[in-house]
């Protein structure tokens, strides 16, 4: 017996399967020679944002079916309880709720959200009022984190950077337990005005307290004999007092609820490096964003509801095209770190094969997501898109920005991209591109094939005006939201990350001299340890 959690137990699965069989073996561009206001139709425009589906492979009649999928699958009630407080992570008994942190609903009762000592904290570090042990004030801050605790922030301090006028502290960030990412960091520190923001949820990742360790090591090494390396360190975490073993002033650790995930946490105080390196009327900014964003979500009517538009056709893709990743193609520098973020976001959320009830699911949930900033990737990876032998889905992420002319380009660029993906170059184009090139016809004959590009490929457009705090809030909450969808359809938690425990529990049973090792991890290790002369 089907779980009745399973989508693939509704009537609108079998119909969406009819449907993928009647147009996976249509073109694209046909699609649009039959529907001249395919464009009107698939794209939607909300507040300066524009969502153009129009280049996926589905046509109206499919997209109600998937609308239908979402209201068969209880969606409605799914958005109600999440924003309404229910404990939809229910594995670990607690509701998710990131945008009681943008103001956009209640928190739960006797929350304590009171952001004034870490706002303060963050003003006295811009205006020069925090001093470390020497009295010399602080002017850098690195934050040590990972995940969840590093790339929220370290994406928005990225994007937000040139937007903001005053930036009286430099803000870096440190995340791998590779020795080399904190000693890059502090190649231009001084110990005596850089003061480090342990990032930690729990307190108890192995890699963020290695780092926070090597980084009080380093400190000792350099400030005066005796001096007070505490004055150097604030913490985000809710293990305050694991924080203050470690040497983490109390009233420098702010704590987050425990109701919002690592991957949804940039909101709340683990946005600290941003209040401090960006201020706080960007900071502000960026929750008014998200907060539009999540009113739109819960108030909108589905079939113009971005995020779940957003959702329904990953799933279409994923579910009944049989495609298996997801390119996510920001055409900004500022949105470089975009795929990192987004890659925790769905495929830890997401990543997942038991649904709800503890049944297994046999549908595909979380695409592989991937991808890289344009117009970088076109000179990389792009061939791939072009000339390769699978179809890949992309989202294309532009934010509109100036009219100067490289700014155009860049835009330019990345509708060139989505349209020649489309409708590719079949063997007469790639003679006519020969021939202009004044090649003898025996050359073209022989160079065409391999100028062929079939085309086809699927991809969305999400246009924005600028890359601006605001407008980076709505898009963070989009895809948040996005992948909400996804995860209420196929009936899964994703607000849980069980899976990611198995390898750290793995690390500790091979670091520990007198524990289990499989044959091959034995031999690794061995070879290792002749390797660094053990
Ligand atoms: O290893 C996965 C994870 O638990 C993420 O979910 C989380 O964002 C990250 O580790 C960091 O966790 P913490 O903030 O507790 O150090």
């Amino acid at each position: 017996m089907p779980s009745t959690l399973s989508p693939e137990a509704l009537p609108a699965w079998a119909s969406l399967q009819d449907h993928a069989v009647r147009l996976q073996t249509r073109t694209l561009p046909s699609l649009f020679v039959d529907d001249v206001s395919r464009f009107d139709r698939l794209s939607r425009n909300w507040q300066g944002l524009t969502l153009d589906l129009s280049r996926q492979r589905l046509d109206p009649a499919a997209l109600d079916a998937l609308l239908a999928l979402a209201t068969e699958a209880g969606l409605a009630e799914g958005i109600r309880a999440f924003f309404g407080g229910e404990a939809v992570n229910h594995t670990e008994g607690r509701p998710a709720l990131h945008m009681a942190l943008r103001g956009s609903c209640a928190a739960p009762a006797g929350a304590k959200l009171d952001q004034r000592p870490l706002r303060a904290f963050a003003a006295a570090l811009r205006a020069g009022q925090v001093a470390g042990a020497t009295d010399a004030p602080i002017t850098r801050v690195i934050n040590i984190g990972i995940g969840g605790s590093d790339l929220g922030p370290r994406l928005v301090a990225e994007a937000l950077r040139s937007t903001v006028a005053e930036r009286p502290v430099a803000i870096d960030f440190v995340a791998n337990i590779d020795p080399r990412d904190l000693e890059e960091a502090l190649e231009h520190a001084d110990a005596a005005s850089t003061l480090f923001i342990v990032s930690s949820k729990s307190f108890g990742t192995a890699e963020t307290l290695a780092n926070a360790q090597a980084g009080r090591d380093w400190l000792r090494a350099r400030l005066p004999a005796g001096a007070d390396v505490s004055r150097h360190f604030a913490a985000v975490s809710n293990a305050t007092a694991a924080a203050a073993e470690f040497g983490i002033d109390p009233a420098r650790t702010f704590a987050l609820p425990e109701w919002v995930g690592g991957r949804y946490s940039l909101w709340s105080a683990i946005g600290l490096p941003l209040l401090v390196g960006l201020g706080e009327e960007a900071f502000d900014r960026l929750l008014a964003g998200a907060r539009a964003l999540d009113e739109h979500f819960r108030d909108t009517p589905f079939a113009d509801n971005l995020p779940v538009l957003m959702g329904l056709v990953g799933l279409w893709n994923t579910d009944f095209l049989g495609l298996e990743t997801l390119a996510v193609l920001p055409y900004a520098h500022g949105l470089r770190n975009f795929p990192a973020w987004l890659q925790q976001l769905e495929m830890e959320s997401n990543g997942k094969r038991t649904l709800r009830d503890g049944s297994s699911t046999t549908a595909h949930t979380s695409p592989i997501v991937w991808g890289g900033v344009g117009t970088v990737g076109q000179h990389a990876f792009h061939q791939l898109f072009y000339q390769g032998t699978r179809s890949v889905p992309m989202d294309f992420i532009v934010p509109v920005g100036d009219d100067e002319p490289r700014q155009r380009g860049l835009v330019g660029n990345a509708f060139a991209q989505a349209a020649a993906l489309m409708h590719g170059r079949d063997i007469d184009g790639a003679r006519t591109a020969l021939r202009a090139r004044g090649l003898p016809e025996a050359e073209v004959e022989r160079l065409a094939p391999h100028l062929v590009c079939p085309g086809n490929q699927p991809s969305t457009t999400l246009l924005m005006p600028r890359l601006d705090a605001f407008h980076l809030g709505q898009l963070l909450a989009l895809y948040e939201h996005k992948v909400f969808v996804q995860g209420w359809i196929w009936g899964i938690n994703s607000f849980d990350q069980y899976g990611v425990e198995l390898g750290k529990e793995m690390a500790r049973r091979l670091a520990d001299a007198e524990g289990e090792r499989d044959a091959t991890s034995a031999s690794l290790m061995a070879i290792a340890d002749a390797l660094r002369g053990g």
